[in-house]
């Protein structure tokens, strides 16, 4: 049966470069979303930059520019980066928008008007100068508990202590230097606790993995506060209805940035936005976030949905956080590297071949080893799966003019290739990339061993073996051809180069047949191995 489905990444805010962290959640949907395509389902997998919210508003102010030159810029620079890593987004919006200020809209006064919605007067830190209220990150001081200076928000980085902004010791504005006072201001609330009980049967019925929906349970446990949905101007952002000089907060208009990015791809593509928003639609809507993200797509937006009568997702696929060297990403380690940086020295093929070998379906955190990264590159990919082509390649071009042989020389071997097709594919399906790849890397050792047996160079040797040799050689290439199947969804610039070498589309999984009397093209590299003087720039440029 043909699935439909909307696959999203999270919105990268439209303030800061994409690094190496982020790219880990971005490859392995992309991996998902070619794989989905491949086995001949509808999928459409769309993403945007985060656009709202005070960090954005100051940095385009210290810029010198508005907000709206701002996120155009960063736009750019991320859709640059996606694209050079092979990200294929159906389409990459952004939040600040028509489509999401009308389903912000929407949303909100359906659960307003549904009475989800009430309002209190809280106190905060106010700017004086700038005469703004300073969100805590903005706030810093003296550690309450060593002194340390210079401290932000809610954490010591000095002893680690965690606080209340308001705790900090001669607190000052990080924004203009003043003295923070103290302000009231009236906010709006989401009753998040309105919806416990669907919320406690909706993560237990599957759509979220099992650890995260044990993380959920010691939340529900803790009781399920209301939600501070409200910010005041100056603020950039969408203004609420019926509430003038308040906004959304930019966490509400975010993940609806989702829709709004699919609805204005479904308006062009001619695809019906609301066959996939009813409530009880056949489609799937997938979102792949990084764990530290799970309160806001596990809790806050399903009952969002809810309170609004549309779907809710069907799943959310959390990982976890990339380190590098074992350590989480430093700057002054040289390991915060961003992804221009690595566009600039390596191939973005190796990287994702990488974070797939290294992923699976648990919020474990995946480490971006250096020495390791270049060992398994230069092992698996280029001594494994491309050494099978380029060993085989020379003798068809060659001697037999680019054809392969009429019959397969070992059936037998080609069917343990094909039987493992379905264990593979579910190994996508389940987002198990590691055991993929690692199944991969067994036919590809197999295919190498064959070549090793058969010594066709040897048999090449003496007069009279032309068809065995050409059928050993045929018979490597058809079984490379499989493998370069398996990995199109993790290498698709490769594969791309192989398809044009094989003269074969492999553009679905079904593909997965011998070619026979079929004309092959001379043989061009298809990676090369990694070499370390890039690696090791990777790091000193970052
Ligand atoms: O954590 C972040 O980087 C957010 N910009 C993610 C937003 S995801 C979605 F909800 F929009
Ligand atoms: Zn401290």
């Amino acid at each position: 049966m043909q699935r439909k489905i909307l696959v999203t990444s999270a919105l990268p805010y439209a303030n800061g470069s994409i690094h190496l962290g982020h790219m880990v959640e971005y490859i392995q949907t992309d991996i998902w979303v070619r794989f989905q395509k491949m086995r001949g389902h509808e999928c459409h997998y769309v993403c945007a930059d985060d656009a709202h919210g005070t960090p954005i508003m100051l940095r385009a102010q210290s810029e010198g520019i508005s907000p709206e030159e701002l996120i155009a810029k960063t736009s750019e620079e991320h859709q640059a980066d996606f694209a050079d890593f092979s990200i294929d987004f159906n389409n990459f919006y952004t939040t600040h928008s028509e489509e999401n200020k009308a389903l912000a809209e929407q949303i909100y006064l359906a659960n307003r008007d549904a009475g989800h919605i009430t309002t209190r007067t809280i106190s905060q830190a106010y700017d004086p100068e700038k005469e703004m209220f300073l969100p805590d990150r903005f706030i810093k001081g003296e550690c309450p508990k060593c002194g340390a200076d210079d401290q932000y928000g809610d954490n010591c980085e000095a002893c680690g202590a965690t606080y209340d902004p308001t705790d900090l010791i001669n607190p000052v504005s990080a924004v203009s230097g003043a003295t923070p006072i103290t302000k009231d201001s009236e906010h709006h609330f989401f009753k998040l606790a309105d919806f416990e009980q669907q919320l406690k049967a909706w993560t237990k019925a599957g759509h979220i993995q099992k650890e995260v929906s044990h993380k959920l349970d010691e939340w529900f446990e803790g009781g399920l506060r209301e939600w501070d949905i409200s910010r005041d101007a100056p603020y950039f952002g969408f203004e609420i209805p019926g509430a003038p000089n308040k906004f959304f907060y930019v966490w509400l208009d975010a993940p609806i940035g989702y829709l709004a990015s699919f609805k204005n791809y479904c308006a062009h593509e001619n695809i019906d936005f609301n066959e996939f928003m009813n409530p009880d639609s056949k489609t799937e809507m997938v979102h792949f976030i990084g764990k530290d993200i799970i309160y806001f797509h596990a809790l806050f937006w399903p009952a969002m949905l809810e309170g609004a009568s549309f779907r809710l997702p069907t799943n959310i696929f959390a990982h976890g956080f990339l380190t590098v060297d074992g350590k989480k990403m430093s700057k002054s380690r040289g390991t915060f590297i961003k992804a221009r940086t690595y566009l600039d020295n390596l191939n973005p093929e190796y990287l994702r071949y990488y974070y797939a070998a290294k992923l699976g379906s648990s919020i474990d955190d995946i480490d971006l080893n250096l020495e390791d990264f270049q060992q398994r590159i230069n092992s698996d990919l280029v001594g494994k799966f491309v050494n099978i082509a380029s060993r085989c390649a020379g003798y068809i071009t060659k001697k037999c003019d680019g054809l392969l042989s009429a019959e397969l020389e070992n059936p037998e071997l080609f069917a343990e290739f094909v039987d493992q097709s379905e264990t593979i594919a579910n190994y996508y399906e389940n987002r198990e990339y590691g055991q993929a790849m690692k199944t991969i890397m067994t036919l590809a050792d197999k295919a190498n061993q064959y070549i090793d047996e058969m010594k066709p160079w040897a048999l090449a040797k003496e007069e009279g073996n032309e068809q065995q040799v050409q059928a050993v050689y045929s018979m490597g290439i058809n079984l490379f051809r499989l493998l370069a199947i398996y990995l199109k969804p993790v290498l698709p610039k490769t594969v791309e180069q192989a398809e044009k070498f094989l003269n074969s589309e492999l553009l679905q999984w079904q593909e997965i047949k011998a070619l026979s009397n079929h004309t092959i093209n001379k043989f061009k590299p298809l990676l090369t191995r990694v070499e370390q003087q890039r690696v090791l720039q990777i790091q000193s440029d970052a």
